[in-house]
């Protein structure tokens, strides 16, 4: 059997994880919102028409944020449609999904229910059909305590206390030409430095996320980060990065290798903010919010099919992707190449959240259930706390198509030093070979296992469904700590959560 070691020190401290990197994302999209978190008479709907099934699926995620009301959809968002009695909400067309939009959820309806799943709101201003005038009544609606406007129509809205949401992103996928309003780098550049610098005039505790690229493949990546930077670096805190991986060449060893993509992906990011902040002198570092991450390319066609040809409906099925047992581990790896970047990605969110791209699925006066990516996510989101270890890791390769010699073995190491608890997160994305794994544990004086949890599956294609969800993690009982060292297998195509009590 090959073999793959790790050396742990708590020592090699590299950053804190930012609890943020457990986002997630709600989009006025499909069934997302109607028929996904809100359906006011399915028998499980509270009393303001959402699901509490759906509340305690998305509860034990433990998202920390939840980005909101898009992606695409945002680029066409008149927000006071979505405030104020329901009786008079108007119903819009959305452009960017093509469907209609009803406004019976808002902004108000959708932060009480971030409240009930205890999250926050990431909030998108719409800088596509819409500008600096509407960004700013928008936040002043949402933040301010003073006796003005917007800070009033939310007080006759019955919500007295402003919801003080921190974090902004400035638009969305502006560079991509289907986003509604579209912008060339400079125009985006100067309309989101205006927008921010005006924003934080009004409220200074806020958080700015700067749009990046919509995807590392799109021509003028990485020109648009580094343009747009030399306009708004002193007035944003992050840039974005969004990406979707997926097996469209049905070679599941090459998917599994996509994580390096991703990987190469931040760095590059990383190395064009540090060259804006050189060139302009400064002393300030960009931290980078991944705040589109996931696998979407089973629902492609079925999607092309409804917006093109059965526009304007109430709530289609729109990127509903049934998840694979070989999805979960790509979603783990993606995982672990954002934790092994904490110091400088302090936030991302997996899009999204429900029916849509979405590890919680839902069926209409039906049930609720999960999907094989549900897990990974769910490990890492409870686990994941703490600071991350730089680790001296060897993994033995194996050979890919597109990605050469790729190593078999990725995996991430957090301490937690308030538990006194260390955890590995692990792929082994070898389909076809168990490894022998080791752990140098001897750093630690005293070191007993917790749990050794497995995700694996015989059949790569294996899926959950409101039937049946065979794809679980599992306990296993065969991982040992010996002189030191803990000693486990890693069976071909699997995820695996260690955790250690240590002192
Ligand atoms: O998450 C689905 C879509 O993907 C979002 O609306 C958009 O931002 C991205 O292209």
């Amino acid at each position: 059997m090959k073999k793959a070691t790790i050396v742990i020190d708590s020592s090699y401290q590299v950053a804190k994880i930012s609890e943020r990197l457990f986002g997630s994302f709600i989009e006025h999209l499909g069934r997302a919102v109607y028929d996904g978190i809100y359906e006011p008479n399915h028998p499980l709907a509270n009393d303001r028409g959402f699901r509490t099934d759906v509340i305690e699926l998305v509860k034990a995620l433990k998202v920390p944020i939840i980005r909101y009301p898009g992606g695409n959809f945002v680029s066409n968002f008149f927000w006071e449609d979505s405030v104020g009695p329901l009786e008079g909400r108007k119903t819009r067309l959305d452009l960017a999904w093509r469907t209609l939009e009803p406004n019976k959820v808002g902004l108000d309806e959708f932060y009480h229910w971030t409240q009930a799943v205890n999250a926050d709101m990431m909030m998108a201003v719409n800088l596509g059909t819409r500008g600096v005038k509407d960004a700013l009544n928008l936040l002043e609606y949402c933040n301010l305590n003073t006796d003005s406007y917007y800070a009033n129509m939310r007080r006759s809205h019955g919500i007295e206390e402003p919801y003080h949401i921190k974090l902004w992103c400035l638009g969305n996928e502006m560079d991509g030409e289907w986003q509604i309003g579209k912008k060339t780098m400079e125009e985006y550049g100067r309309l989101s430095h205006e927008t921010a610098k005006a924003m934080k005039m009004m409220d200074p505790s806020i958080e700015l996320v700067s749009c990046g690229s919509s995807f590392k493949e799109m021509p003028t990546f990485p020109e648009w980060e580094a343009h747009t930077l030399m306009h708004n670096y002193d007035d944003v805190d992050y840039i974005s990065l969004h990406q979707y991986y997926g097996n469209l060449n049905e070679d599941s060893s090459d998917y599994l290798a996509q994580s390096d993509d991703m990987d190469a992906f931040i760095k590059t990011v990383i190395a064009t903010c540090d060259y804006v902040k050189a060139k302009k002198r400064s002393n300030k570092t960009m931290y980078l919010s991944f705040d589109e991450w996931n696998v979407w390319f089973h629902s492609k066609k079925q999607e092309q099919d409804i917006t093109q040809n059965y526009p304007w409906q109430l709530a289609p099925h729109l990127l509903e992707e049934y998840y694979t047992f070989e999805d979960a581990l790509m979603v783990g790896l993606m995982i672990i190449t954002l934790m092994n970047h904490a110091d400088r990605v302090k936030i991302a969110c997996l899009a999204q959240l429900v029916n849509v791209l979405a590890p919680v699925m839902t069926e209409k006066e039906g049930k609720a259930w999960r999907q094989t990516i549900y897990f990974p996510f769910m490990q890492a989101s409870q686990y994941g706390k703490g600071i991350l270890l730089h680790t001296l890791n060897q993994s033995p390769c194996h050979q890919t198509l597109n990605h050469g010699r790729v190593t078999d073995i990725e995996s991430t190491t957090v301490y937690n030093e308030e538990t006194s608890e260390v955890t590995l997160f692990i792929v082994n994305r070898n389909i076809e070979e168990n490894i022998e794994f080791e752990a140098d544990i001897r750093r630690f004086k005293t070191c007993r296992l917790i749990e050794h949890q497995v995700l694996s599956h015989p059949d790569l294609k294996a899926r959950n469904s409101s039937v049946a969800e065979s794809v679980v993690p599992e306990s296993v009982h065969y991982t040992k700590i010996e002189e030191g060292y803990l000693k486990t297998h890693l069976i071909g195509a699997s995820w695996h959560m260690i955790r250690l009590k240590v002192s």
